[in-house]
């Protein structure tokens, strides 16, 4: 059940990529939930969700690892995301820890590399970084991470900024400052945004709207949470599930188109932002 034309976003460089895919943040870690970290994972390559969002600080590594025993000889068929610490964040830092990232995933190449957060990192240097990498064919396509509107402004002021793909970013329906002037600047520049805990970490408030759709369509409140997220334009979702079943969860809520009526009872428990927010971290 590959995931249709419908189901994409497309990158700045024209290249269309899966609007859902899989985060690992916290796989890798227990040696006991190794096996069926891996069967969740595998199971969402097999429905389509090709994407695969993962980091150095993932366990230290353990989540790149874990990745690499996932996917097998299924390398082809995935698009990885990987990201490197800011006090990795200079010319030479990206390069070795994307080699070390490399190593860790056993394969040649990333698809996408961000810098996971600003952090006193060399901008201009994490720049040249990505590029060398990009001409040396072990990076695809470079972004950043945890980026608001005046960071991305930076960033596309620096010689080589504008050929940064996408921002990272916290968003979901609990967590919807970005509404406001980041979402609206990254289309304005042709960037997809991409969700981090779209199912706010498991922690989205019991009762309301949410619960009160999923009883009517007979789905669950994370499916409507997530499906929320899948139908803003130009977003792509990262949803984290160890378990097979969340996993299945999640790829149905692609088809869970939610209407007008039903976006309007969220709105009034979850308000979209009618000013400026700083963009919220996990
Ligand atoms: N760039 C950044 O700074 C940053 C920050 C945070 C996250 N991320 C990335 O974004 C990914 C997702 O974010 P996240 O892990 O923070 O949170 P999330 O995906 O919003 O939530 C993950 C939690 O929700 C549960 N869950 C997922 N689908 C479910 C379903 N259908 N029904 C019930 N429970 C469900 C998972 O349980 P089970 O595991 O038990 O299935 C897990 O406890 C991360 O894994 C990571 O790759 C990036």
């Amino acid at each position: 059940m590959a995931q249709s034309n419908a189901a994409t976003v497309t990158l700045p460089s024209g290249e269309a990529i899966p609007k859902l895919g899989q985060g690992t943040w916290e796989m890798g870690e227990r040696p006991n939930a190794r096996k069926s970290e891996i069967a969740a994972l595998r199971e969402g390559i097999d429905l389509g969700m090709t994407l695969i969002d993962t980091a150095e600080m993932y366990g230290e590594g353990e989540s790149e690892k874990l990745i690499a025993e996932a996917l097998g000889d299924r390398r082809d068929e995935l698009f990885i995301v990987s990201k490197v610490y800011p006090h990795n964040g200079s010319e030479r830092g990206v390069q070795s820890a994307c080699e070390r990232s490399l190593k860790r995933l056993k394969t040649d190449r990333i698809d996408l590399y961000l810098l996971h957060w600003r952090g006193g990192e060399d901008l201009e240097g994490v720049i040249a970084g990505f590029e060398k990498l990009k001409d040396d064919g072990k990076i695809r396509h470079w972004g950043v991470s945890n980026f608001d509107t005046d960071d991305m402004e930076e960033l596309l002021s620096l010689d080589g900024g504008d050929a940064c793909a996408t921002d990272q970013i916290l968003f979901n329906v609990a967590r919807r400052g970005a509404e406001f002037d980041l979402l609206p600047w990254l289309r304005e520049h042709r960037m997809p945004a991409m969700a981090y805990s779209p199912v706010d970490h498991a922690r989205l408030p019991r009762g309301g709207a949410l619960e009160q759709i999923a009883a009517a369509r007979g789905v669950s409140a994370f499916q409507v949470a997530l499906a929320w997220v899948l139908q803003q334009p130009q977003v792509f979702a990262i949803p984290k599930a160890s378990d097979v079943a969340h996993v299945r969860e999640n790829r149905a809520a692609l088809d869970l188109h939610l209407s007008a009526d039903e976006l309007a009872d969220i709105d009034r428990q979850f308000k979209p932002p009618k000013s400026k927010r700083p963009l919220e971290m996990l």
